[in-house]
């Protein structure tokens, strides 16, 4: 029997009810964590590499985005963007399956989603052809202990770099004020070009913004969203 529980970066979460089964039903938008290699850099130079023009049946590009929790912020920009194809990447399964439910009730055809941590993804994605990666709400893990798991770390960073196209974007948001700052010395420390920052975006809001679920729960407490656009250094 399965585990009523799951434990989520030390928070214990319920397993969502017949789990396994939502997940299958969700195979043809969903590519499903392979984790029985548990050592990352192995399991990243598994080669599986999805075939994105026959999946999404066009050579649109592909936005890439990383941590998309239940999914609200890629159903909203593929729903406003038909003709980008968008990846969306999350490693718990028990909230994966939200996002892949919403896009499967709202019929898009410009989704697909990757259950597996941001450290594998070199496994699924070929280098050189992702158009854009969004960072919304990453986990700012203030621990200094953790430094290495936040999503802005260098270690990512040069996996971001080696995904994207030549001059593409990196898009983030948050709204912790630190793990901003963090983000951006780390994207000068390994030479990626700061285009935008934003501290305040209720005060500076941009055309198109869609509003992911951590975004709306930390603008209703009246908190701060900080954001940026950055590009990674050409070679
Ligand atoms: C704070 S939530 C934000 C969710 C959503 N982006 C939003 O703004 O509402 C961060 C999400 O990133 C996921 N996440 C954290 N580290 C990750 C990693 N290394 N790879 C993939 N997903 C990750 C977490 O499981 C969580 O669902």
């Amino acid at each position: 029997m399965q585990a009523a529980c799951v434990k989520i970066n030390g928070m214990r979460m319920h397993r969502k009810d017949n789990l396994d089964a939502r997940l299958a039903a969700c195979g043809d938008i969903m590519t499903g964590a392979d984790l029985t290699e548990k050592n990352m850099k192995k399991a990243a130079g598994m080669k599986a590499y999805l075939d994105f023009a026959a999946l999404f049946n066009n050579n649109n590009p592909v936005h890439l985005e990383i941590g998309c929790g239940k999914g609200g912020f890629v159903c909203g920009m593929a729903r406003l963007h038909p003709d980008i194809n968008f990846v969306a990447v999350e490693k718990v399964s028990n909230v994966i399956i939200t996002a892949c439910e919403a896009a499967k009730a709202q019929e898009l055809k410009n989704v697909h989603f990757i259950n597996c941590p941001a450290e594998v993804l070199p496994r699924y994605i070929k280098d050189g052809i992702v158009s854009r990666i969004y960072l919304n709400f990453s986990d700012p893990l203030p621990k200094l202990g953790y430094a290495a798991q936040r999503l802005t770390n260098p270690r990512f960073l040069a996996l971001y770099s080696a995904l994207l196209k030549a001059g593409s974007e990196l898009w983030q948001k948050t709204d912790n004020e630190d793990f901003f700052n963090y983000s951006l010395e780390s994207f000068k420390e390994c030479g990626w070009l700061i285009k935008e920052v934003c501290r305040d975006l209720a005060a500076f809001p941009f055309e198109g913004n869609v509003v992911t679920e951590h975004e709306q729960k930390f603008m209703d407490e009246g908190k701060k969203i900080f954001r940026a656009v950055v590009c990674p250094p050409l070679e």
